[in-house]
């Protein structure tokens, strides 16, 4: 058998592709940086060997005795090379900041006008535009995912992407779609690439979901996947073991029903746990005829 070979790259809309599939799809600066420029000029910038003089012994190129080190020249900040100012704050300051302007804000509204001017979070800056919610603020139960994608961030809404219209059939297979639930992300902006969250970013965004859940007041809260349940419900366990349970969810004013189940971008790659997630969603089912409460 004759092994395939991959034609080059040939044309801008080719390399194009290459680049959204590989997840490069993000203009972090104004202007190009040819890093292999730089690269080059801080080799040339490395100061030249000391002469040998004549009838000295040849250096040492193995053996005990180290080889003479020549440090690197760092490459020198040059206008060519800008240095982003990604930390407007510093981080902790950047968590209370969150924290006052989150706890500021008295209704949805007003938190989502918050959001739009709160700049002490990097990814609002790499981000196109704020990813605050979809469907109805007054419905009685709220799914949380981790963070918006490309489509999200393209269109400014949550789950608008191919998980987005799997989760569209989980809310239809319990006669619920978006006039009937909140949905919205622990993170509201996308981070470049759709790269994990760090914790610092998470740990901002926290007191403005913390503070939207509290606002909306659903009576069931429905965490997707892994990072929302860790990071809502503070559980250290995987998503296996989370999901399907219903923990206590204190929203600062009362204490609701909240329950992890698999996030569809993971059904997606997995389609086995959509039997588990049919499950999580019966009892999802059942504890809104319930009511609301614990
Ligand atoms: N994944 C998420 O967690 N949230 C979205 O909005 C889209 C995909």
């Amino acid at each position: 058998m004759t092994g395939t070979v991959t034609p080059p790259l040939t044309n801008l809309a080719d390399i194009l592709a290459f680049h959204l599939d590989a997840g490069v799809d993000v203009a972090l600066e104004d202007a190009p940086v040819d890093r292999f420029a730089l690269a080059a000029s801080a080799r040339e910038a490395r100061p030249a060997a000391a002469p040998v003089p004549a009838g000295a012994p040849p250096p040492r190129r193995s053996g005990t005795q180290a080889a003479p080190h020549t440090p690197r020249a760092p490459a020198a900040p040059s206008a060519a090379m800008p240095i982003p100012n990604l930390a407007a704050q510093p981080p902790d300051e950047a968590v209370m900041a969150a924290r006052e302007a989150a706890r500021s804000a008295a209704s949805l509204d007003e938190l989502r006008n918050i959001l739009e001017r709160f700049e002490g979070c990097p990814l609002k800056r790499t981000a196109t535009r704020l990813v605050f919610a979809d469907g109805n603020p007054a419905a009685k139960v709220m799914f949380v995912g981790e963070a918006p994608g490309r489509d999200e961030d393209a269109q400014g809404l949550p789950f608008v992407g191919r998980s987005g219209k799997l989760l569209d059939l989980m809310l239809g297979a319990i006669g619920l779609d978006r006039a009937s639930a909140y949905i919205a992300n622990v993170i509201p902006w996308r981070p470049p690439g759709n790269r994990t969250p760090t914790p610092q970013e998470t740990a901002i965004c926290l007191p403005f979901i913390r503070r939207q859940i509290e606002l909306a007041n659903p009576d069931i809260l429905v965490c997707l996947g892994n990072p929302s349940a860790q990071t809502l419900l503070g559980v250290t366990e995987g998503i296996t073991k989370t999901r399907g349970r219903f923990f206590a969810y204190d929203t600062g004013a009362r204490t609701i029903k909240a329950i992890p189940t698999f996030h569809p971008a993971y059904l997606l790659r997995t389609p086995l746990g959509k039997r588990m997630v049919w499950r999580d969603l019966l009892e999802i089912e059942e504890a809104l005829k319930e009511g609301a409460g614990q």
